[in-house]
């Protein structure tokens, strides 16, 4: 496993992180546990959740399997979605930042968090108030980096400037979606981030299990996949043009004689822009076979049609 430091930080994170919000939702928690032992055993030492993966189940079922070793790890979780329905069961302000900071560190059973992402922006809360609060939460070792999600290049430069004026810690990286059905990130955020000393840890790099070509047009989803048991994904993926592109690369693939989703992660870890790419996995097996494929290095011409077929996709 390779690592790379995240940004301009001293933090080394593998290029594969663990994704666990299907932890504790149709993963059960013994198998969960099986997951994070083997992505471990495998040199992962990044793992990624939110408070609101699976209601907390995935926090805790990651403080259960890193017990006894959490040291090694470098976890994250992120906070902003609503946990409830109160006014401030959501959002950045400093009320539920330390609410939500004791919440997580219980149920991970830990004294601090390696990386805290705000979920999403929150237009409300003034900047000043969340930024300081984190700079605070940083100086007392409760959180050790500060990063982002799913925000704009606006988001992360209104921060910045807040941060530069103030004198306070600054995020150290995004974590927005990015995979060949999705190269959105290309455009301006992979850019801001280079310039910006920012590191990226991209999310979704199989499209939910749509890269590995396990799904076909007309055909039901095969039982106990993600696109039998969630029907909002499935309403998402399962589209004409979605198989239609889908398609032209397994037959590139195919003639490759390499699985699309080998392919689909190498075509990441090319980015420059890429510190870490986030896999899901329902079982350990897939865990070795995603790291296991990104050892694998696929020809350069393969990678290039690869490329110019992605071109342009926007799923
Ligand atoms: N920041 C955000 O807003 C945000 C949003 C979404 C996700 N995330 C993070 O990113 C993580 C990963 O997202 P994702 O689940 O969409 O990632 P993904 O890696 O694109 O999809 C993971 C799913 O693909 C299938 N899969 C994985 N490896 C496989 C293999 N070798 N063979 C066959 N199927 C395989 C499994 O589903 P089945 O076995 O069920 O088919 C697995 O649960 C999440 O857990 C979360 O930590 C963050």
């Amino acid at each position: 496993m390779e690592y790379r430091s995240l940004g301009r930080s001293g933090l080394k994170i593998s290029r594969m992180t663990l994704g666990t919000n299907n932890f504790g939702r149709d993963v059960d928690e013994a198998t969960s546990i099986r997951v994070v032992r083997k992505a471990i055993d495998l040199g992962i030492n990044s793992i990624d959740s939110a408070n609101v993966y699976t209601q907390g189940k995935s926090e805790e079922i990651i403080g259960k399997a890193v017990r006894g070793d959490r040291d090694r790890f470098v976890i994250a979780t992120k906070l902003g979605h609503e946990v409830g329905e109160g006014p401030n069961d959501s959002g950045l302000s400093r009320k539920h930042i330390h609410w939500q900071l004791s919440v997580s560190l219980r149920r991970l059973q830990t004294d601090h968090i390696d990386i805290y992402y705000m979920h999403r922006f929150d237009p409300v809360t003034p900047l000043e108030e969340t930024l300081k609060t984190f700079d605070e939460l940083i100086r007392e070792g409760k959180v050790l980096y500060l990063a982002c999600s799913n925000f704009t290049v606006e988001n992360m430069r209104a921060m910045n400037e807040v941060c530069e004026r103030l004198g306070l810690e600054r995020i150290v990286a995004l974590q927005p979606p990015y995979n060949l059905l999705n190269r959105e990130a290309e455009a301006e955020l992979f850019p801001y981030c280079l310039e910006n000393g920012l590191g990226a840890i991209t999310y979704s790099a199989l499209a939910g299990g749509f890269l590995t070509g396990k799904y076909s047009e007309g055909v039901p989803a095969p039982a106990g996949t993600r696109g039998a048991l969630y029907p909002r994904f499935w309403g998402r993926m399962n589209k004409p043009e979605n198989y239609a592109i889908v398609e032209k690369f397994k037959a590139l693939a195919d003639t490759a004689g390499m699985p699309l989703s080998l392919l689909a992660l190498n075509w990441i870890a090319k980015n420059p822009a890429v510190t870490s790419m986030i896999t899901g996995a329902s079982r350990p097996e897939q865990v070795e076979e995603n790291v296991r494929e990104l050892e694998v290095k696929p020809p350069e011409e393969v990678m290039a049609k690869l490329d110019a077929l992605a071109k342009g996709t926007t799923a």
